[in-house]
């Protein structure tokens, strides 16, 4: 039934669709509308459209706001973060559609990141399984279940590229290459956004953090950002850009300076790339508080002149500062900012709401059945242990001791993380609950019911109290085989948790060595939310395998990989390192003028440590073997508009059925730009059974080869290629071809 307020809305798009029958498309009528309702509203109106604030459920940062409840009444407000369940926002929502005098409903955003009840696998986790559908499936569940508790709008995913391990936000991102987490990006958009966002099981998504957040200077978050727009453009750009082109509805800004100026004063990023070259048209937000940090980097002296400054650059809305809501309505009165300018951005606010539906009915969301029956539902816990097996890296085997022998009869299961639950759902876990999480000492127990399994902590995660290792060791030695369950805490790793050193916290290395020191075999199992320098473990451990925080299933998922009810598939997202000193280290370094060789002092090398890594991107183990042959390339010649093939055989060599990610990469020897020694183009996920061998091809066309020349022209420039092909971004087989003619596109 139509009440009041949308009776209001209703009757007016009715007049504006009989005055101009010649609009027809949905985005002509709902720009109609927006405009519409922008003839409406006052300067203060348009500006609270622009305000985003939070709610006092939870807070990311020092800065709260308690008179939150007046300003919606008032329309101060258009947005409200941190507020979800269906009553709680159908109470907010109320405020604004019974109070204030345009009744324009409240968008209610929040960082569902990976999941919302049901936890799935952090980010870097889900890019490990290099399984396109998986991740969209788990963006897809996060948003039936936040709408359902009310939210309309997600800030996620994150696009930034993450080179350096020591950065805690790289447990929120896909790692370091920008194809891989240009696909795995898109994915996620799909999944939050669905294909129809009226529908109200979809939600608008954000590509944050826009840009080049990751390459924040030595690790620290929230640091200086310096690179040439070559690098920016190659590497940084591609995984914001892939979430355009799959229809993201909104851009959160970075908190980094990017060569100077902070993101959110970059007119460069938010007007000359997002909406000029990249065709944007939803909205831009800030990350929280931003415009304030403008005084704190110095490019603004006061609130207006951040204000000011912020919304010239291209940004729509303020998160959490206030400062558009202080100072732009008198710069307008002043003639220092065009209402025109602020109309642009309202719009596209609006524009978001009614495709969202809220103007129809701005309860639609908060939906006490919906959230009833839509939250941790079994068939979402089950999704989340599928997503989170295909997760796991194995990293070492030793003499296949994994999976585990059915004759094993008693478990020794050590270490910190054996039987910790808090961790397991990861940073940013939204609503998620960690008590409902299955801790890796109840996964082994309900699958090898008559195995006996001796749980013991060993240590806590980051303390120096030793004084647990005797018991440990008292029970390894009474056991077959020893899984150690190490890692970090959930709070070492997301937003304001870098680290200046990698290694296992604590003294989890030392009960590690103490645990070897009874020659038990001993597989280790790794829960972090990065990257750690493991060469002890690499070098001494059995087995290894990379768990990072799996979420509401990880003891189920875990345990599915141990016992070989899941033959592992993942492939690092990131590359491993041996030392922190090696950082920024990544697969598609470039060669430099003298590459590296051992035995050459006056190469580019460290004079203490190799150049390799400990475990390479895209490096990852099965239970089985893979082998490649017969790499061949349809032609040996490639016109510039021609496509070729490239073909490879792989064969399942091993006594296990398995999946395996085929990887595709190409270098560019001799360019006009020196070029990284090899670059990600594409991959295929196969499976095998035991002896089955199977041909697969890859395309390679001009896009594959492209990259900005000397003059910022993108195109493929003619000569030799080669092409690499392989399990991992260090073991590939390779062939080469010839581009006959260069060809570049328009600037
Ligand atoms: C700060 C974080 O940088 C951003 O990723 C997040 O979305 C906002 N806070 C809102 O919580």
């Amino acid at each position: 039934m139509l009440k009041p307020f949308n009776l209001f809305y209703f009757l007016l798009s009715l007049i504006l669709i009989s005055c101009s029958p010649s609009l027809q498309t949905p985005s002509d009528i709902i720009d109609m509308k927006a405009d519409s309702v922008l003839g409406l509203m006052t300067l203060e109106e348009k500006v609270g459209q622009l305000t985003l604030f939070t709610s006092d459920m939870d807070q990311t940062g020092a800065f709260i706001r308690k008179e939150y409840e007046q300003d919606i009444r008032d329309g101060r407000v258009g947005a409200i973060f941190n507020a979800y369940g269906a009553d709680y926002t159908r109470y907010l929502q109320e405020l604004a559609i019974s109070h204030s005098r345009l009744k324009i409903p409240l968008l209610f955003g929040y960082d569902v990141i990976h999941g919302h009840r049901t936890i799935f696998p952090v980010p870097i986790a889900e890019a490990s399984s290099w399984d396109l559908e998986a991740i969209e499936r788990s963006a897809r569940i996060a948003a039936i279940e936040a709408t359902a508790e009310g939210l309309h709008w997600t800030f996620a995913p994150m696009a930034d590229i993450s080179i350096d391990p020591r950065w805690g936000r790289v447990v929120e991102g896909a790692g370091e290459d920008p194809w891989l987490a240009s696909q795995i990006t898109a994915a996620r958009v799909r999944g939050f956004q669905g294909d129809d966002l009226t529908a109200v099981n979809t939600m608008a998504a954000t590509i944050k953090h826009f840009a080049a957040y990751g390459d924040s200077q030595a690790g620290r978050d929230y640091h200086s950002v310096d690179m040439s727009e070559r690098r920016l453009r190659e590497t940084f750009l591609p995984p914001y850009k892939a979430a355009i082109d799959a229809g993201v509805k909104t851009v959160m800004t970075s908190f980094n300076d990017l060569n100077g100026i902070p993101a959110t004063a970059n007119h460069f990023l938010m007007t000359q790339i997002l909406r000029d070259e990249w065709g944007f048209d939803g909205f831009v937000v800030t990350d929280y508080t931003a415009i304030m940090e403008l005084l704190h980097h110095g490019v603004a002296a006061d609130t207006a002149e951040a204000a000011k400054i912020a919304l010239q650059a291209g940004v729509d809305m303020d998160m959490q500062s206030g400062f558009y809501q202080k100072a732009l309505p008198d710069l307008v009165k002043k003639g220092l900012v065009s209402e025109q300018m602020i109309n642009k951005a309202v719009k596209r606010i609006l524009k978001i709401k009614f495709e969202l539906g809220l103007f129809d009915d701005p309860f639609r969301y908060s939906n006490p059945q919906r959230e009833k029956n839509e939250v941790m539902r079994e068939e979402f816990i089950e999704a989340a242990r599928d997503m989170a097996r295909k997760s796991i890296v194995l990293l070492k085997n030793d003499g296949q001791l994994l999976p585990l022998s059915k004759e094993v009869k008693r478990i020794a299961l050590i270490g910190p993380l054996a039987d910790g639950r808090r961790e397991l759902i990861g940073s940013w876990s939204a609503a998620g609950d960690w008590t409902k999480a299955v801790t890796l000492y109840e996964g082994l127990k309900a699958q090898l019911p008559h195995t006996k399994i001796l749980v013991e902590k060993g240590c806590d995660i980051n303390s120096s109290d030793r004084s647990s290792f005797a018991q440990a060791i008292k029970s390894a030695l009474q056991a077959d085989v020893i899984i150690l369950a190490l890692g970090e805490s959930y709070w070492m790793s997301g937003e304001a948790a870098s680290r200046s050193d990698i290694k296992l916290p604590g003294v989890q290395e030392e009960l590690a060595k103490a645990i070897h020191s009874t020659g038990k075999p001993v597989i280790t199992v790794i829960m972090s939310g990065r990257p750690l320098t493991l060469n002890w473990l690499a070098n001494n451990t059995n087995a290894l395998i990379q768990a990072w925080f799996l979420g509401t299933s990880s003891g189920n998922a875990i345990t599915d990989v141990l016992t070989g009810n899941y033959n592992p598939s993942g492939k690092l997202p990131m590359t491993f390192p041996k030392s922190v000193g090696q950082i920024p280290i990544h697969y598609n370094m470039k060669n430099t003028g003298r590459p590296f060789d051992p035995d050459n002092k006056y190469t580019s090398k460290y004079l203490d440590i190799s150049n390799e890594p400990l475990y390479a991107f895209g490096y990852g183990l099965s239970y089985t073997t893979f082998e490649y042959n017969d790499l061949k390339l349809s032609q040996n010649k490639m016109g510039a508009n021609d496509t070729i093939q490239a073909y490879i055989t792989i064969t399942n060599t091993g006594a296990y059925a398995g999946e395996e990610v085929v990887q595709l990469y190409i270098h560019d020897p001799v360019a006009s730009v020196t070029r990284a020694v090899k670059e990600l183009k594409d991959f295929r996920k196969i499976t095998l059974i035991p002896g089955e061998s199977s041909t697969i091809y890859f395309d390679i066309s001009r896009d594959k080869l492209s990259f900005y020349d000397a003059d910022m022209r993108w195109g493929a420039e003619k000569g030799d290629f080669i092409v690499m092909i392989g399990g991992s971004s260090d073991n590939t087989l390779s062939a080469s071809f010839e581009l006959s003619e260069s060809i570049w596109d328009q600037k």
